[in-house]
């Protein structure tokens, strides 16, 4: 099993430091554009193997795709992060640029590769990738929801005072401040809705710290997140790598489910060996599907700036 990161920032390093100790592939490299980046912190991570027990060989280049040839998983993380008061929508210009390229030489050398769409706006790059890769939408993921659902089940947590393997919560939706959809409804405390332990303004404010939840980080770190990001990666790369058919929210090309087509949005989806392989109907109510809607609505419009 092999695996390519490009970005060897923040969330990319995180991510290939969490593939290498999940052991999830022989063989991880990691790219950047920036000289010695790459290949420095592989060599750091390299050195991190024989203490913390490790066989993933990690090895980092500058602009090297020869390197990446044949991954099974390609992971983009590369691109400009937000800065404070800053909205992952103002990142477009920059990064569809970028995720183009590097969309373009990864699968020149990997075409049969599942490719796990990071930059930001997330949305708009997993439909910019869709447009550009030539390969089966089921192998282009979007990473977003699932990163919002650990938020939304961490501010859930905290209000009950339960543990967060404990829940199960979703956030589907555009991946943004004002267009993601903490369905609140479908959270579950042991199969118990969280309704039932917590008020209406309870809910209505985890909601809403849900939304704003990578925003708050932000604004406290000075730049954008990347524990629970690289972490949330991991989690999918597992699921292709393993074919464990987890249920998550992930940016998946829509034609018709949940009523929206030529677009990519979060809905519940199953990750496998092939990418996605199922879209799960939740069965929104008519204020959920009109969410949905607005949502969608939003990341057309970013979408649209992609054709001027
Ligand atoms: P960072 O600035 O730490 O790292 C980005 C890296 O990309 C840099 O090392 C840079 O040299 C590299 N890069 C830029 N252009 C490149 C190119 N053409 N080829 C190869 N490498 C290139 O940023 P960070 O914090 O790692 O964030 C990366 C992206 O991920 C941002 O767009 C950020 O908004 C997004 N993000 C998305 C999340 C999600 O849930 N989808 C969560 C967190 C961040």
């Amino acid at each position: 099993m092999k695996i390519t990161i490009v970005g060897a920032g923040a969330v990319g390093a995180t991510c290939a430091d969490e593939i290498a100790r999940a052991a999830l592939c022989e063989e991880l490299v990691l790219l950047d554009i920036k000289e010695g980046l790459a290949e420095g912190k592989a060599l750091d991570m390299m050195q991190t193997a024989a203490l913390v027990n490790f066989d993933t060989r990690i090895t980092g280049y500058t602009n090297n795709y020869a390197a990446s040839a044949n991954s099974n998983v390609v992971v983009v993380t590369s691109g400009i992060p937000r800065k404070p008061g800053m909205t992952r929508e103002e990142l477009i210009g920059t990064n569809a640029g970028i995720v183009k390229s590097v969309i373009q030489n990864l699968l020149q050398h990997s075409p049969d590769a599942v490719v796990i769409v990071v930059s930001n706006p997330m949305d708009t790059m997993t439909y910019l990738t869709l447009q550009n890769a030539g390969i089966p939408k089921n192998r282009v993921i979007g990473m977003g929801g699932i990163l919002d659902s650990a938020r939304f089940k961490c501010y859930l947590s905290q209000a009950l005072g339960c543990s967060p393997h404990d829940l199960n919560a979703i956030v589907i939706g555009g991946h943004g401040d004002t267009t993601m959809i903490p369905l609140i409804r479908y959270a579950t405390w042991n199969s118990a809705p969280v309704s039932s332990f917590l008020s209406e303004a309870q809910c209505k404010q985890i909601v809403s710290d849900t939304m704003v939840g990578g925003a708050t980080l932000t604004k406290l770190i000075g730049t954008s997140a990347w524990y629970a990001p690289g972490a949330a990666v991991r989690v999918l790369v597992e699921s292709v790598v393993h074919d464990q058919k987890r249920l998550v929210s992930c940016c998946v090309a829509l034609d018709g489910e949940y009523g929206q087509k030529d677009i990519c949005l979060g809905v519940p989806v199953v990750i496998g060996k092939d990418g996605w392989e199922k879209i799960i109907d939740f069965q929104l109510n008519e204020q959920e599907q009109a969410q949905f809607n607005k949502s969608a609505d939003a990341v057309r419009k970013m979408n649209d700036i992609l054709k001027t």
